[in-house]
């Protein structure tokens, strides 16, 4: 049984009300936080490693520790709960069930980062989620917790919960910020970074909602012991949604030493493929991250078992490995069609383009043109070289991410399952009526075990 310090109370009945939540331990982090410095709080989250759990895996402390403090203007924490990216829900399910967790880990969080006024930002589709988080906020400011002079502590905080109208760009730092304030969520040019100009031009640390949960089990059991756990720089555990086809899709803490095999196939995580088909790909990080064939997804390049971390996926860079991300798990079997799959991910980013720059804005249309020609069984052979060089002409060019998030997809499949886009343009009938995994059942994916 891996270790679990998000979801280990999870199960308990009544665990989002405070009363439940603080009888088993909650606010007893923020308790022992009030009465640390500020310093040593950042100290612990340092000596953590705890790592950002939004995608991009920055160190947290490290982010924390480059906050401007200018004399006599605000600061604040703005918790991303914006969770837009295709395959991940682990944030729904930290705020949906407890949300005390959060509200506890943004009080320490605020606190050490000298922020009174902190923020929820959450997407629009979540839509009964922010009754849960509101109601959460009330009691905790009920019993102290929030509010003017907290504990005694001469400490004041007001979190406020913001809807998002449903748009994944906002989940782009910045663009978050842009809407936080009022205007269309387009991203800012960087530098200056929210740590120095972002909420209102004040210095802003935009954090994930799970690396804002993380930091309770990390006062709880200290920075040192919080570091134990996992491997390398993959320390404490991660929250992982999975998806796709596997026996049992949902939301797992696990710690980052299991093999990506283990997690796949034993029970206690995903329970293997339905109906005994084999593994064909996997995308283990939210949609944006490259989709990696099953023989390079449980083993790397050197043959060495893949783990569940985020040095282990990303082994051999893109060519071989892929990212750990936002942690979420999409598993597709030997049935699956990874032209089609590609190009449904390529319409999402189109559509998603928030239009400000033109290598993404022009790039991800024509890049689900091409893949829609490809698909039906329209395309050309010229047309995979086509949409290779578009990609690679978003990638890097854009003010965010996003445009890179909308070309690894495509640049993976065409690198590792080029066969299936020739299988679509050699078989222009076929492919009118079948899907490539369906029509090539006899002759599936490289081999791999399904032990
Ligand atoms: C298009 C796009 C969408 C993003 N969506 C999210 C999101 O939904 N949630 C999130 O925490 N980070 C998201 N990010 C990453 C954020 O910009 C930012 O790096 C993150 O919130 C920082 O938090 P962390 O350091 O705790 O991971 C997104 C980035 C991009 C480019």
């Amino acid at each position: 049984m891996g270790k679990k310090l998000l979801l280990k109370n999870a199960h308990i009945e009544g665990i989002r009300y405070f009363e439940t939540y603080r009888k088993h331990g909650g606010y007893e982090a923020a308790e022992k936080a009030l009465k640390m410095k500020p310093e040593e709080i950042l100290e612990e989250v340092k000596t953590s490693g705890l790592r950002g759990r939004g995608g991009a895996g920055f160190p947290t402390g490290m982010k924390w520790s480059f906050l401007a403090k200018p004399e006599g203007v605000p600061r604040h924490l703005v918790v991303n709960a914006d969770e837009s990216e295709p395959g991940t829900f682990k944030d729904r399910y930290l705020m949906e069930f407890l949300p005390h967790l959060l509200i506890e880990g943004m009080l320490i969080s605020s606190y050490t980062l000298g922020s009174n006024t902190s923020y929820i930002y959450i997407r629009g589709e979540y839509s009964w989620i922010p009754d849960i988080l509101e109601e959460a906020i009330d009691e905790a400011k009920a019993a102290g917790f929030l509010g003017k002079n907290i504990l005694g502590t001469g400490f004041d905080l007001e979190i406020y919960v913001q809807r998002g109208a449903g748009a994944y760009i906002c989940g782009e730092e910045t663009a978050l910020l842009e809407s936080l304030e009022g205007r269309r969520g387009n991203p800012r040019l960087k530098p200056p970074f929210p740590a120095v100009k972002g909420l209102w031009e004040r210095p802003t640390v935009v954090n994930n909602v799970e690396s804002i949960a993380a930091v309770v089990p990390i006062i709880e059991i200290g920075g040192a012991e919080y570091a134990k756990i996992g491997v390398g720089r993959s320390t404490g555990t991660k929250l992982i949604s999975a998806c796709g086809n596997i026996n049992k899709p949902g939301v797992y803490e696990i710690d980052m030493t299991i093999t990506v095999e283990e997690f796949i196939y034993s029970d206690e995580y995903c329970g293997g493929i339905p109906n005994g088909k084999k593994l064909k790909a996997c995308i283990p990080g939210g949609s944006s991250v490259p989709i990696v064939p099953a023989n390079l997804l449980l083993k790397t390049i050197n043959g060495e078992p893949r783990y569940m971390n985020y040095e282990s996926l990303a082994d051999g860079g893109f060519a071989t490995g892929t990212m750990m991300g936002s942690g979420g798990f999409i598993v597709l079997d030997e049935d699956q069609c990874v032209v089609n799959h590609t190009m449904t991910l390529a319409r999402f980013y189109n559509h998603e383009s928030c239009g400000q720059c033109t290598p993404c804005r022009e790039g991800t249309g024509w890049m689900y043109k091409i893949l829609k020609k490809i698909e039906k069984g329209e395309g050309k052979m010229e047309d995979i070289d086509l949409l290779w060089d578009i990609q690679r002409k978003i990638e890097g060019n854009t003010i965010c991410p996003l445009g890179d998030a909308a070309a690894w997809p495509v640049a993976a499949a065409i690198r590792h399952f080029r066969d299936e886009f020739e299988w679509h343009v050699n078989n222009p009938e076929l492919s009118q009526t079948q899907n490539y995994g369906i029509a090539n059942y006899a002759d599936p994916i490289p081999a791999v075990s399904n032990s």
